[in-house]
């Protein structure tokens, strides 16, 4: 093979969930399909450096973040290699440098596990292309999903825009399991420029880690109900999307983010991931809605942080509701202004 070195460089943003992945089968297969935003702002941009090397044994790879070795990220990589080498038979034949920076802060409560693993898919497709020029862009985007997804499950909603549905649903046009894809109907144009802030409540080591949450979910008693609603969720959440539904929007989507946390709260062990702070601004944002009638709603992830959503023409008003009544209930008043986003980009 001709090709000795080279480099890529690849940004993938984060996304949040409307219907929530949680559970799953062996091989990273989602008990439940989801649907999230694409954010825009908060992403990994990740450099990958790539040198034959003299014999083919096992992986070789160097790890920076922000310019630094940063060892403690190898066991992770470690698997996700292994995980996926039997699709990217030429993992052994390089020496790799992965260099990584993420543009929100470190140690900020939200995850770079899904813009990560997706960044790093993106770039070990770009040396699979330079390996094998003829294989098509739908192919490209497609198998770096389904690298994502074996890397963290949500990360393959991570590599395109802007609405992504992943995991396998009768009403859902060309979707699976294996990998994610764009949403095919004509969403409406309220959701155009959708906005996420996202407030930072509590920004200390995850409790939780979504492995463990994943198997919780194995065993527990509301299971199947839970898998079977995720699908009606999704169902709904389809049309609202197409019809710019807000009120349905809305109750589809802070009912997922409740449930999630329900579903920590009923299982063996048990857990509340949401802290005092979290029901401060949830019960704000529902006083706010309803004194104003402005279309703003929550969702959260698998932590104490909230996500606030609303359409960009409202983004006057609702920042200014955040100002004034929600940071004192963010840890040193932090927050992120992200909105959905178009995807992973080449550098
Ligand atoms: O991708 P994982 O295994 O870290 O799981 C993420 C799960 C949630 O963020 C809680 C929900 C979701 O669908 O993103």
């Amino acid at each position: 093979n001709p090709v000795t070195n080279g480099s890529f460089e690849w940004s993938a943003p984060s996304n949040i969930a409307l219907v929530k992945y949680w559970g799953k089968k062996a091989n990273q297969i989602p008990a439940n399909p989801s649907i999230s935003f694409t954010l825009s702002n908060c992403k990994t941009i990740t450099k990958l450096g790539f040198e034959k090397k003299e014999s083919a044994d096992g992986f070789s790879f160097d790890l920076l973040f922000e310019g630094q070795p940063k060892e403690s990220f190898r066991p992770k990589i470690e698997k996700f290699f292994e995980r996926v080498v039997a699709y990217l038979p030429f993992l052994k034949d390089y020496h790799f440098t992965i260099d990584t920076q993420n543009t929100f802060p470190h140690s900020s409560g939200i995850a770079s596990s899904a813009s990560g693993m997706a960044a790093l898919a993106m770039n070990l497709m770009s040396v699979e292309r330079l390996l094998n020029p003829q294989i098509t862009d739908a192919y490209f985007y497609q198998k770096a999903s389904f690298l994502a997804r074996l890397g963290s499950g949500s990360a393959c909603r991570s590599v395109k825009g802007s609405v992504v549905v992943w995991g396998s649903h009768a009403e859902i046009e060309g979707s699976s399991d294996l990998f994610g894809v764009p949403f095919t109907g004509q969403v409406h144009d309220i959701f155009k420029d959708y906005q996420d802030t996202i407030l930072l409540v509590d920004k200390g080591e995850k409790q939780v880690s979504s492995t463990l949450g994943h198997d919780l979910m194995h065993n527990h008693p509301y299971a199947e109900r839970r898998f079977a609603q995720a699908h009606d969720n999704l169902s709904a959440l389809k049309a609202a999307l197409v019809e710019g539904n807000l009120d349905a929007f809305i109750k589809i989507t802070e009912s997922e983010a409740l449930t999630l946390h329900a579903m920590m709260m009923t299982s063996q062990p048990y857990f509340i991931l949401m802290k005092p702070n979290t029901l401060e601004i949830i019960n704000a944002i529902w006083k706010f809605r309803q004194e104003t009638s402005v279309p703003v709603c929550f969702t959260l992830d698998a932590g104490a942080n909230v996500h606030i959503l609303y359409p960009e023409n409202v983004s006057v008003k609702v920042l200014d509701f955040i100002k004034n009544e929600l940071l004192g209930y963010c840890q040193n008043s932090q927050y992120i202004c992200d909105k959905i986003g178009a995807g992973s980009e080449l550098a």
